[in-house]
Order: structure tokens, then sequence, then C-alpha cells
């Protein structure tokens, strides 16, 4: 999802919040809560990268004292209800001055960065808002997941008078989950997109962050604090800066 402004670009946004209502934000909103309280801090300046619709900038705002929520899609940002500022960018050049204190990203969204330069620049780019001490936290999706659960995301469905059928499947050769939507508007006309998300080893994530100013405190399996494990469907990974 970029920030086009054709018809299906707005019409899929809508789709994919209403596909993201099953998740339990909630639950996540508290295990992003928890890692931030290692900062031990009443002053949190919070940075959210790939905020999509929103559901998090709308259960977390109160609990930080600043809270900038950015995407590069101007259509998911509209979604946003959060007394949150707004930003519409690319999480590998983000367009700040100011240092944040808890930078995040959640839901697979650093899988959207397809290749090693883009993750090496986000890294950069993170390492440069981030303030020390700070935390930046995100997720990734791994390799069982896509095995485990592309099978499930075959499906259709109506949002309002637009419907979709989502086509996933998960090519282990070449890493890139696909995700292919058939959008059929009110007046039958058809789109398609699809989406690609890369799906890193482990080593990959290490070997970047390993490049970047900034280094590995911990990475859990992720909605847990216990160590990710090869079987684990995602990770958590939670970074800081390396001291000068
Ligand atoms: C699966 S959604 C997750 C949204 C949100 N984080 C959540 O948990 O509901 C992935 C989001 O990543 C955004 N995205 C993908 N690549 C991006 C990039 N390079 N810079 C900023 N946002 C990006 C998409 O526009 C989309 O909103």
């Amino acid at each position: 999802m970029n920030d086009k402004t054709a018809p299906q670009y707005s019409a899929l946004a809508k789709i994919y919040a209403h596909l993201m209502r099953s998740i339990d934000y909630k639950d996540w909103a508290e295990y992003l809560l928890e890692i931030a309280a290692e900062l031990d801090t009443e002053k949190f300046r919070a940075l959210e990268l790939a905020a999509g619709s929103g559901e998090l900038s709308r259960l977390l705002s109160n609990k930080f004292a600043d809270y900038v929520a950015t995407d590069y899609s101007i259509n998911m940002l509209k979604l946003i209800n959060a007394p949150v500022k707004i930003v519409c960018c690319d999480m590998t050049s983000l367009p700040f001055k100011n240092k944040y204190n808890f930078i995040f990203s959640t839901f697979d969204s650093i899988n959207y960065l397809l290749n090693k330069d883009k993750l090496k620049k986000l890294f950069a780019e993170v390492e440069r808002c981030l303030d020390s001490p700070g935390i930046f936290t995100f997720d990734v999706s791994l390799e069982p997941n896509s095995i485990k659960h592309a099978k499930y995301l075959n499906r259709k469905g109506k949002v309002g008078k637009i419907r979709y059928i989502q086509k996933s499947y998960y090519d282990r050769e070449e890493k890139i989950h696909y995700n292919n939507f058939e959008i059929i508007m009110e007046d039958g006309t058809k789109y398609y997109e699809e989406h690609r998300q890369r799906i890193y080893a482990m080593e990959e994530y290490l070997e970047a962050i390993d490049e970047s100013g900034l280094y590995v405190e911990n990475c859990f399996d992720a909605f847990t604090f216990d160590d990710v494990r090869n079987d684990s469907e995602r990770a958590q990974f939670i970074l800081k800066k390396k001291p000068c």
C-alpha cells in the first residue's frame, strides 16, 4: 500500500483495516507497554512506523506524552482515529530532526522491505532518530508463519459495497510471501493488487543490525518474553543504540 490516489488504493486500505479487525490489538498494546516500561520514564516520545489504520495509535496515544504515527500510505493514514500527529513517510527515509525514545513497528510491516539495502536504511534512519536511552522494537514474520498460515489467508469478503478475493502463497525459493487481491468495486470494475513480503532468515536481520549503530538487546518469540526459537512464527526485536 503506497500513497497512490487511484480508487483501488483507498478501497484496499479499507479492506486491510477490515481484515485487521480480527487482531487482538489490546493484547498487542499491552505487550508493547511492557516492553516500553523498561525505559522507566514518564516522558515517552513515541514514533510509530508503518502505523497503518492506527489501531495501536488509538490504544497507545494516551500512554505517551508525544506520539507521531507514520505510514507511507496516505490512504491508511486517513483511517486513523486517534489524537496523534500523523506524518506520511517511508520508514527507510524518515523526515525527522527530533529524537524519540520509543520507536516501534508492528504486524510484519518490516517484511515489506524487500531487500537488505532497505533493511539497512531502516536501521540507519532509526538510529538517527532514536534517543539514548531509547528502544526500537518491531516484530517480523518468520518462515514457519508463512508455511503454516498461507492457506488460511485465501479468503473473500465484502467491505461496504466493495468485494475482495485474497489469494496468499509463500514462495520458498524466493522467500517471498505473496498476497494478491482482486478488488471488485460497486460498479463491477475490477482491480488487481499484488503485495509482497520478504521472509528473511534471523541471521539476515542480525547481520543488517550488526552493520548499524544499533544492537540487539533481546529477541523474543513474539508476544512473550521467551527467547525466539527456530520454530517461532514471529520474532520481536528489542534494539538499542550502541554506546558511542
Ligand atoms: C500489515 S500493515 C500493519 C499496520 C499496523 N502496523 C498494524 O499493526 O495494524 C503494514 C503497513 O506497513 C505499511 N508500509 C509498508 N512498507 C512501508 C514503508 N516502506 N514505509 C512505511 N510504511 C510502510 C503499509 O502501508 C501498511 O500500512
